[in-house]
């Protein structure tokens, strides 16, 4: 390399080195390469030169400005990932503040379904469960054929499932239409003894008032030695009067089939159909499934039926949070209009209200 180019290369590599950002390494790259830059010149001024000595002088030149090239796409990776760490570091929150105090009208409240979440994840901790949690996108196998529901199960058309492309463990792709795939999930996870609560969102091609495509279950599962139906019933009962505040709450079981327990019942609660009472009058209202696990179930899951016996059950997150406040109309939990948030929002330094006898 001649000596004029050697010089080049020796400064550009010390401005280079002392490029601090991105915006001085770019200042050297167009004092080199840009359209009046050093090599640019020099560059423009091969034609002048005369044809014997033009082609070592290109070579040299052009081999220089590759090399000059590397260092400059170096040096910005170098100040890329400085820049990156600065920012990560510069806007970093602290999760650990306490949040600002809810006022009326004022900004920030808990969504009346994360509330309800709470006030679940309270009540049946108190009965010693745990709250368990699994992924949106589910196996089929999960959603339904481990939960016997056959392929060609009417629940399955029931459901309108919406299948997604691709598969997961050799099995079709679904947005799980239930919470029950963490009944499997939990029992295939875990030994037993096991109580569990699993809330979350779930997925089924339907929409009008009082359907929403994508709407929130929580599932719950007991599974110990000696586990009978009167637990069952003793369990939701317990539940229910603590959730709507109502001590003396009439419940109701009413025999019924899912595939996955055996028996099954609905349960239902008392209340007056006239004025939307909850606990008064003499209608009866549909609130949630549940039953014994079905032994085919306990089987898939590895568990021998005549060992561990335990119950199910699941119920609408958005229903049971409507009831509970009156509210006439589903499309609004997911609307986000402040109006009707700051309405229904919880304070999220109120405490969960529950009934205190349970
Ligand atoms: N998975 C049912 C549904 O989406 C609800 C249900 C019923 C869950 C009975 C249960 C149960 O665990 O035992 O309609």
């Amino acid at each position: 390399m001649s000596d004029d180019l050697a010089a080049l290369a020796a400064r550009t590599e010390a401005d280079l080195a002392a490029a601090a950002d991105l915006r001085a390494l770019e200042a050297v790259r167009v004092a080199v390469l840009g359209k009046s830059g050093a090599l640019t010149g020099l560059l423009k001024g091969l034609g002048a030169l005369p044809a014997e000595e033009r082609k070592a002088r290109g070579a040299a030149l052009n081999a220089l400005k590759a090399e000059l090239e590397a260092a400059i796409e170096a040096r910005r990776a170098v100040l890329e990932a400085a820049a990156l760490e600065a920012r990560l570091a510069a806007e970093r929150a602290d999760m650990t503040l306490p949040p600002r105090p809810f006022a009326p009208g004022g900004k920030g409240g808990i969504h009346p379904i994360s509330r309800t979440m709470e006030e679940l994840t309270a009540i049946f901790g108190a009965m010693g469960f745990r709250v368990v949690e699994g992924p949106d996108v589910e196996s089929d196998w999960y959603n339904f054929a481990a939960l016997n529901i056959p392929d060609h199960h009417p629940a399955r058309q029931d459901q309108d499932t919406f299948y997604l492309p691709g598969e997961i463990e050799g099995h079709r792709a679904v947005l799980r239409t239930q919470t029950s795939p963490l009944q499997i999930r939990t029992m295939l996870a875990a030994s037993p003894p096991l109580r569990i609560i699993a809330p979350g969102r779930t997925y089924r091609a339907d929409h009008d008032a009082t359907h929403s495509p994508m709407f929130h279950q929580v599932e719950g599962l007991v599974i110990e030695q000696g586990i009978t139906l009167g637990h069952l019933k003793g369990c939701l009962t317990d539940f229910l009067r603590a959730f709507f505040g109502i001590a003396d709450l009439p419940v109701r079981f009413r025999s019924s089939y899912f595939p996955f327990t055996e028996p099954s019942m609905e349960v239902d609660i008392g209340w007056n159909r006239r004025t939307g009472e909850l606990g008064a009058g003499s209608d009866w209202l549909e609130i949630l499934g549940s039953g014994m696990v079905h032994p085919r179930v306990l089987a898939n899951c590895g568990l021998d039926p005549r060992v561990w016996q335990g119950f199910a059950f699941g119920m609408g997150i958005e229903r049971i949070t409507m009831l509970k406040h009156g509210m006439a109309d589903l499309r609004p939990f997911f609307e986000g209009d402040l109006r009707w948030l700051s309405h229904y929002a919880a304070s999220p330094l109120a405490p969960a209200s529950l009934h205190e006898g349970v």
